[in-house]
């Protein structure tokens, strides 16, 4: 059974080298796995969606929540879906625009159109923060 989870973290001062150490265990584990989804990281949280079956979601989880690169990861999401919403993602870095007053439309323009309503709204409101 397909589920989606979102969850939010805290970290600070992830450059762009380690987030490409990340999405490098994307490639490999989430590709393994079936699990895809989308990741955006503000400067000081990141913010992780993720798709696929109940057993490899915990499997990840338990992965992402003993990573000392962040803490507090807080699940904010956990729904079960008939179809995902991120099939082409292993793992996509959405970038989030320097200019706070440009986040939303870029994002708005970035996120897949299969995303539940509330859910994007979620998501933009987090962009928006800085
Ligand atoms: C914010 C964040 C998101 C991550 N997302 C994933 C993920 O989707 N899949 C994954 O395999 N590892 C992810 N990781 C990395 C894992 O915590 C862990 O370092 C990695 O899975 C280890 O892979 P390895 O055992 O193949 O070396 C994430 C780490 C952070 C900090």
């Amino acid at each position: 059974m397909l589920r989606q989870y979102v969850y939010i973290s805290t970290a600070d001062g992830i450059g762009p080298a380690e987030i490409a150490l990340i999405l490098e265990a994307c490639q490999r584990n989430n590709a393994a796995r079936g699990i895809t989804g989308l990741l955006l990281y503000n400067g000081r949280n990141f913010l992780q969606l993720l798709e696929g079956d109940v057993e490899d979601l915990s499997w990840v989880m338990r992965k992402i929540e003993a990573d000392p690169r962040h803490g507090g990861v807080s699940i904010i999401e956990d729904i079960s879906i008939a179809t995902r919403a991120c099939p082409d993602w292993l793992m996509r870095h959405i970038r989030i625009a320097d200019q706070v007053s440009e986040r939303r439309a870029t994002l708005d323009a970035e996120l897949p159109a299969e995303i539940e309503p509330n859910l994007r709204r979620i998501i933009l409101n987090f962009a928006a923060l800085n």
